[in-house]
């Protein structure tokens, strides 16, 4: 079915990418994954051994997706284990009932929201397409406080993850990314050890780390065009810019820094995550 028939009766909005975008199960998606999510939603048939990588946008799943693979093809996980690999930004009150019952395991990489939110918007200002008059960055800003970003509200995507995480221990590591840079050989060897295998030995942590890091993977040939990658539409040298924590200090006023901080702590409170 064509995605203008599905979504014809979705709330719609154009979000600061340029793209116009529909709201479905409480949140925001591109026109080009609404399709799919709604097909996975309903007919996705479900493997106790599935690995799924689950993110919001811009918080380090390119990065997870490498290390992920890594761990798999470095024998770390046996064989008749790793049944399929998958990677999703779709929220988990919206993956299928059967994956959340088979069993699977469910990778989630969180992310400061206010790093996040940079990213998101360089990301924005390098896709930007079919909008004349892009908006500026703090009319971003406001549409983010706002949830309005894709596979948003951002808040609400980490949370649901996180609280599910809380309760179904066995079945989803929570990661962050923010811990991943501090010390990626430790969540190499959490992840690893999630997936039911400990680590071998450190030299193969060490290999994984440094075949995934930031100057190795952002400087592979393929990685450094502008060519737009026939999976997800955009460029591939898009989805890397500097890789580092905090640098939302360099952007963000005074004032957007309370705003944001308050949004946070009034979604977060009595959720034991913190940010
Ligand atoms: P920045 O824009 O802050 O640099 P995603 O893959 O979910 O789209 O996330 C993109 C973010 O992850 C970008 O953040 C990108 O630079 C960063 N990133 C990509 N590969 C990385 C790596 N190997 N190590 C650390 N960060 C990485």
């Amino acid at each position: 079915m064509a995605v203008s028939s599905l979504s014809q009766d979705l709330p719609a909005t154009k979000l600061f990418s340029g793209i116009v975008m529909y709201q479905w199960q409480g949140y925001w998606y591109p026109p080009s994954h609404l399709e799919a999510a709604m097909d996975v939603s309903k007919h996705f048939v479900a493997h106790p051994d599935d690995i799924l990588l689950a993110a919001a946008p811009k918080t380090g799943t390119t990065w997870l997706s490498a290390l992920l693979f890594s761990i798999a093809s470095h024998g770390l996980i046996p064989k008749e284990e790793a049944h399929k690999l998958f990677s999703t930004h779709i929220p988990y009150s919206t993956l299928p009932e059967p994956l959340k019952d088979s069993g699977s395991r469910i990778i989630y990489i969180s992310r400061n929201p206010r790093d996040a939110f940079v990213s998101l918007w360089h990301f924005s200002q390098k896709i930007q397409r079919g909008n004349s008059d892009p908006l500026t960055f703090e009319e971003a800003f406001e549409q983010f406080c706002e949830g309005k970003t894709a596979f948003g509200p951002f808040l609400e995507h980490v949370l649901e993850y996180w609280k599910a995480s809380q309760e179904r221990t066995q079945n989803i590591l929570f990661l962050t990314y923010e811990e991943m840079k501090a010390d990626t050989k430790g969540g190499v060897k959490r992840m690893a050890q999630f997936l039911g295998r400990s680590i071998e030995t450190e030299e193969e942590v060490e290999e994984i780390v440094d075949m995934c890091s930031f100057e190795r993977l952002s400087n592979l040939e393929v990685n450094t065009s502008k060519e737009k990658s026939p999976w997800a539409f955009f460029p591939y040298n898009s989805f890397f810019r500097k890789g580092v924590v905090g640098d939302w200090v360099n952007y963000f006023t005074p004032a957007m820094t309370e705003r944001l901080d308050r949004i946070i702590q009034a979604k977060i409170q009595g959720s034991g995550l913190q940010f």
